[in-house]
């Protein structure tokens, strides 16, 4: 067997009130003053109240900066580094969705590396010397597992691009995955979060650098996942919202360490250029690459299909574990009624080739389990942009792989000859 790591917080907690232990561990940790990330949202509807109130309780010292955004920008960045350099703070606690987080973990980082304040020198793996400010992250929405990653996203709008930062330095000291800040989601977002989360679960489970402990993380996420988020978003079940909260984490602890692939690839372009919320373009662009990678993926697909509740998939030959694997997703997306295609989400088709352009340079493509071109890319944007939009005919049988063969990806002869 390789060689493999595994970088994970110092400390974590779960469960409904588990705010309360951020007082203890910072006073381990001689922590006596906090600089409080979050945004504007969180501090209105008094999500970030959850946190103020065990500092204020304590008589710790706080200040906090909101001016973050989802898809958050260099410049919620930048500035947030300027407010934190105001003053003298001994850690830095993220209270947000993975918006937060990865502005918490970006500031944290350009404070103890200042060469890298431009932000786009982060791109990456990161080549900085030293350890972030301390961070302690609090999820406020159960998808990104931010808080147990050694990854941060931030858009650049001048060149239109997410940035993907990759830096063991960033790893938050102390994650509070505490359901009761995540309760006041709404239900879009509850489910849009919660198909990111299953999105890293099944590409961490099947990308290139997957291995037996990542499989057993990624697998009972899945499981979890599968199980639970039917009635966390639509029956607001507090038990179901806690275990979300669990998969979200565990889908992190193992993505994390062994990378995504092309579903986040393609994500990417449409946050940067379109600002469409991270959840929503995976959800809808995972059963599309989940098609393609098929081929790639040995007998994977069977034990997503079981984890995602199909019976009898030991029966089932090779096509058909496949395709249930995928219409197990299909369905997911539909019963939590998100969006499906990329017209639904107003989406131009003209800009498809821009997009698999951006999409083949991002930095979690090379994770994908299946090589893949820029031409193959754009097939897979034309048949997700609408349901109507057959690029080639496939196989009738499996209705897998041969729609992405090499003979149709050529885009003059797909049906949107002007891209
Ligand atoms: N660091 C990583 O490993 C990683 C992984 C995946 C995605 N990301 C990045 O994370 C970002 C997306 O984060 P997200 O999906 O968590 O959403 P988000 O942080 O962008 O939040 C979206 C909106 O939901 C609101 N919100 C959050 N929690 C809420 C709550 N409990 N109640 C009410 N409203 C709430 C926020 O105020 C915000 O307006 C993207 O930029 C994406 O690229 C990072
Ligand atoms: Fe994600």
């Amino acid at each position: 067997m390789p060689v493999n790591r595994m970088v994970l917080n110092e400390t974590a907690y779960f469960g409904k009130g588990a705010v309360d232990f951020i007082a203890d561990e910072m006073k381990k940790r001689n922590f006596r003053s906090a600089f409080v990330v979050t945004d504007k949202e969180l501090v209105e509807c008094q999500v970030t109240g959850h946190v103020t109130d065990v500092l204020e309780r304590e008589n710790i010292k706080y200040g906090i900066y909101d001016d973050i955004k989802p898809n958050p920008t260099i410049e919620n960045v930048q500035n947030g580094v300027k407010e934190f350099q105001r003053d003298k703070w001994d850690c830095i606690i993220a209270v947000g969705g993975g918006s937060v987080i990865d502005t918490a973990k970006a500031i944290g980082i350009i404070h103890k590396n200042p060469d890298f304040s431009d932000v786009r020198v982060l791109e990456g793996v990161a080549d900085t010397k030293n350890r972030s400010m301390p961070v302690i992250a609090v999820p406020t929405t159960a998808g990104t597992a931010a808080e147990v990653t050694i990854n941060y996203v931030i858009t650049d709008n001048e060149n239109k691009k997410k940035l993907v930062c990759i830096d063991t330095n960033d790893i938050p000291v102390l994650a509070i995955v505490d359901s009761d800040l995540m309760k006041s989601m709404p239900t879009k977002l509850a489910a849009s979060t919660g198909m990111d989360a299953l999105t890293h679960a099944i590409e961490g489970y099947t990308t290139k650098g997957a291995w037996e402990l990542s499989d057993t993380l990624s697998l009972k996420a899945i499981r979890l996942i599968a199980s639970n988020i039917v009635n966390a978003v639509k029956g607001r079940e507090e038990t179901a919202i806690e275990s979300m909260g669990l998969a979200q984490y565990m889908a992190g602890m193992a993505f994390s360490n062994v990378g995504l692939g092309l579903v986040h690839g393609m994500a990417h372009p449409l946050g940067a250029r379109y600002d469409t919320p991270h959840g929503i373009a995976n959800a809808l662009l995972l059963p599309y690459v989940m098609e393609f990678n098929a081929d790639s993926t040995g007998e994977k697909y069977r034990f997503i299909a079981q984890a995602m509740g199909v019976k009898n998939t030991d029966k089932m030959s090779e096509k058909e574990y496949r395709k249930a694997a995928v219409d197990a997703v299909k369905k997911l997306v539909k019963e939590l009624a998100l969006p499906s295609t990329l017209k639904e989400i107003n989406i131009p088709d003209i800009e498809l080739k821009q997009l698999a352009e951006d999409a083949h340079n991002d930095v979690c493509t090379p994770g994908n389990p299946k090589k893949v071109t820029k031409e193959q890319i754009l097939c897979i944007y034309q048949k997700a942009y609408s349901k109507d939009n057959n690029v080639s005919e496939g196989d009738s049988k499996t209705g897998i792989n041969k729609t992405y063969s090499d003979k149709s990806i050529n885009p003059a002869d797909s049906p949107q000859k002007e891209i």
